[in-house]
């Protein structure tokens, strides 16, 4: 027998429904609202979302049926977290003070920070220990609204670590949220090959890349196209290599330096070029011609203190598919929060609102190859929604660093009822908090 959960009394319904393909320009700023709305999952899936009427009507020939009541909120498809770093040891405070104190990257590289210090301690991990910390920060993703995680891998390098936090990933997915795992071998160069990094992307080419495919342990490959990671022409090398093999594609592109990494996207047809911090002009149009999203991670930027936000405007204008992601990670962005994220857009990359909620939700999906299934309220799709806190959608940017989700349901099961004040410990607290 069929079971089906029925969302009443949503006062403001966002279905973020439209044409297939991700948004972009105008479409953008449709998401869809309706007053006084309802929602039908039946098996997971959305059976129907509109107005109350018609949707209450179908509810009442379905059985099995049990209510949830909105009671006038903002209701709206679960955000699609599209760029993150889950699996990692441990957060690297000392780089956050140094960096404060006006530290660069190499002295806080010298002092046993940066990326190779993540590497080392998840080198070290047991797996037990990485998949607790993963599934901590999941929970976190799902009190913040977010119902499907991209995550990579790539604080291992090598064998026994990459495929250790890959294995984490898949042990973890569907709990309760739906994980989709990328390669990330390519994030920088292993200080076992320091002077050789083409002989490791050889290496990748050849030994990992076959290995993770035929385990069916990514579907997507990424490289970290900068100074101090890898060139233009390895991560051509690494891409095309991937692609041969079927991976779906995606590069951290112009975050720091302008390296060419936005049109390369372009030219190997990525699924998404994330960062653009430094895009420029041709890059947006470019970006605006083709399929690639682009993936904006604005909390990286506000958590190094730097001031140049990618050109979100200028994307928008130019045509390009904008997402919003976190890059949660525990270098440069250690958040959960899509609802920070979105305010950040909107305060710092003068995106609307409304601009901002489709980039975080239905372009997202895109970013992942999932716009067929999640990302929108659209009959057949998961039934992925959350209730927030809010009356107006406006709501969850403005009140920023403020958590507005009440509720979060994925695939038709509530995972997440926001919880009373008082209820707590302590010694609860401080665990729920990390
Ligand atoms: O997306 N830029 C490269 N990778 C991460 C940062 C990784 C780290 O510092 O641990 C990013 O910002
Ligand atoms: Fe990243």
């Amino acid at each position: 027998m069929s079971e089906s959960l029925l969302i009443r009394r949503a006062g403001q319904l966002l279905t973020l429904r439209g044409p297939d393909g991700a948004r972009r320009g105008a479409a953008l700023s449709d998401i869809g609202i309706v007053p006084d709305g309802a929602v039908l999952i039946t098996d997971g899936l959305i059976e129907a979302a509109g107005a109350a009427e018609d949707v209450e009507r179908l509810a009442a020939s379905a059985d099995n049926v049990v209510e949830l009541d909105a009671g006038g909120r903002v209701v709206m498809p679960g955000f699609v977290d599209s760029h993150t770093h889950l699996v990692f040891r441990q957060p690297r405070l000392l780089d956050y003070e140094m960096r404060i104190r006006g530290a660069d990257y190499h002295q806080i590289a010298e002092a046993g920070g940066g990326i190779l210090s993540s590497v080392q301690a998840v080198r070290k991990a047991a797996p037990e220990e990485l998949e607790a910390q993963a599934r901590r920060a999941i929970h976190n993703f799902a009190r913040h609204g977010t119902t499907t995680v991209e995550a990579k891998s790539g604080y291992g390098l090598d064998e026994t670590a990459e495929m250790k936090t890959l294995v984490v990933l898949a042990a973890i997915d569907g709990q309760p949220l739906e994980i989709v795992s990328t390669y990330l071998g390519a994030h920088v160069i292993p200080p076992e090959h320091a002077k050789d990094p083409d002989g490791y992307i050889d290496w990748m080419v050849r030994e990992m890349m076959p290995r993770i495919r035929r385990q069916k342990l990514a579907a997507f490959a990424d490289v970290y196209c900068d100074q101090g990671a890898f060139t233009i022409e390895q991560a051509r090398r690494y891409l095309s290599a991937a692609r041969e093999i079927g991976f779906q594609l995606k590069i951290h592109a112009e975050q720091f330096s302008h390296t060419g990494a936005a049109r390369l996207a372009v030219e190997l047809e990525a699924a998404s070029a994330d960062h653009l911090e430094q895009a420029d002009h041709e890059d947006a149009a470019a970006l605006g011609q083709s399929s690639t999203v682009a993936t904006l991670l604005p909390g990286s930027v506000f958590h190094l203190g730097l001031d140049r936000y990618a050109p979100a405007r200028l994307l928008i204008e130019h045509g390009a598919a904008v997402a919003l992601a976190t890059d949660f990670n525990p270098g440069t962005s250690p958040t959960c929060s899509m609802p920070m994220v979105l305010s950040l857009a909107c305060t710092r990359m003068r995106m609307s609102p409304a601009e901002a909620i489709s980039a975080a939700t239905i372009n997202g999906a895109h970013a992942l190859g999932r716009g067929h299934e999640a990302g929108s309220l659209d009959p057949g799709k998961q039934g992925d929604v959350i209730l927030l806190n809010a009356t107006d959608y406006r709501e969850i940017p403005y009140y920023f660093g403020v958590n507005l989700v009440a509720t979060t349901v994925k695939r038709g099961a509530v995972i997440y009822q926001q919880g009373q004040i008082s209820g707590g410990t302590a010694k609860e607290s401080a665990a729920d908090a990390r």
